[in-house]
């Protein structure tokens, strides 16, 4: 039996009297393409950031590939986070260092090596050499998500998350992002763990979908009974129906 490369357990997690992730529990197996689901401020980012170790648990398990992730420290710590690439909320490049400075950012060797290595993985996200020396603010919203899944990409991690890859992008740039997605983790054999907001994302990125809710994995699934799956929260979600069981943070009923 295949080894789940990504394995969460009953993890918890909570931040003063908010009880963020209450007994989560998923596994996404080697090569798959699971996206998270759920409403804004459930528990999305917090989820990867304990898998990277960002956030202590206070509960449960994660394991990548077998090996469990809590208690680790320092150099086990940093060979831990090596195996990931990270497609942050955002973006969050480096205003102050040149697009390929940001993309070798990880990547070990001579400046000659490392700006080679920069531009290969500028070209797998179709940009080309010229915008290698630019800065990130000379840039499109659209380039600057191109540029950092090129950062994720760069060191060939086994895993990358991507944290709401197509927010702020128009339709036509977010379904090219999707695409490109979809293809890196096909071409580079990753293991891809999404999350997002935009069904549009669900349909081009996901093998699986999983649907947080209440500090749990309330529903889990292939991408093909999203629709018929008949869990009244996943319906609300993907139809973004305001009436159903799920109400919206910070919002009196
Ligand atoms: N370091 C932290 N300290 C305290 N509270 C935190 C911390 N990080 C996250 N939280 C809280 O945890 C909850 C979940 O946050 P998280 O960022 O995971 O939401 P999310 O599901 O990613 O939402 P969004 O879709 O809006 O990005 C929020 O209430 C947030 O305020
Ligand atoms: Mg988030």
């Amino acid at each position: 039996m295949t080894v789940p490369r990504l394995e969460l357990a009953g993890v918890r997690k909570r931040f003063g009297s908010r009880q963020v992730l209450d007994g989560l529990d998923l596994a996404v197996m080697p090569g798959e393409s699971c996206v998270i689901i759920g409403a804004s401020g459930t528990g999305k980012s917090v989820t990867l950031k304990c898998v990277l170790g960002l956030i202590s648990i206070d509960a449960g398990s994660i394991k990548v590939d077998g090996g469990e992730v809590a208690g680790l420290k320092g150099a086990a710590l940093d060979a831990h986070r090596a195996r990931f690439g990270m497609l942050f909320q955002g973006g969050a490049l480096f205003d102050s260092l040149s697009v390929w400075r940001n993309v070798a950012f990880a990547l070990p060797g001579t400046a000659a090596s490392r700006k080679t290595a920069a531009i290969d993985n500028l070209a797998r996200v179709g940009l080309g050499p010229e915008v290698a020396d630019l800065r990130p603010a000379e840039l499109s919203g659209g380039m600057q998500k191109r540029v950092a899944l090129a950062r994720a990409i760069a060191a060939r991690p086994p895993i990358i998350f991507f944290d709401e890859p197509t927010a702020g992008l128009d339709p036509i740039t977010a379904a090219v992002i999707n695409r490109l997605i979809r293809e890196l983790v096909s071409d580079l054999k990753i293991t891809a763990l999404t999350i997002t907001h935009d069904m549009a994302s669900v349909r081009e990125v996901a093998d699986r979908v999983a649907m947080l809710h209440g500090g749990r994995i309330i529903w889990h699934g292939p991408r093909a009974s999203l629709e018929s799956c008949g869990n009244p929260y996943v319906h609300q979600f993907i139809t973004g129906s305001a009436e159903g069981p799920i109400k919206p943070v910070g919002l009196k009923p």
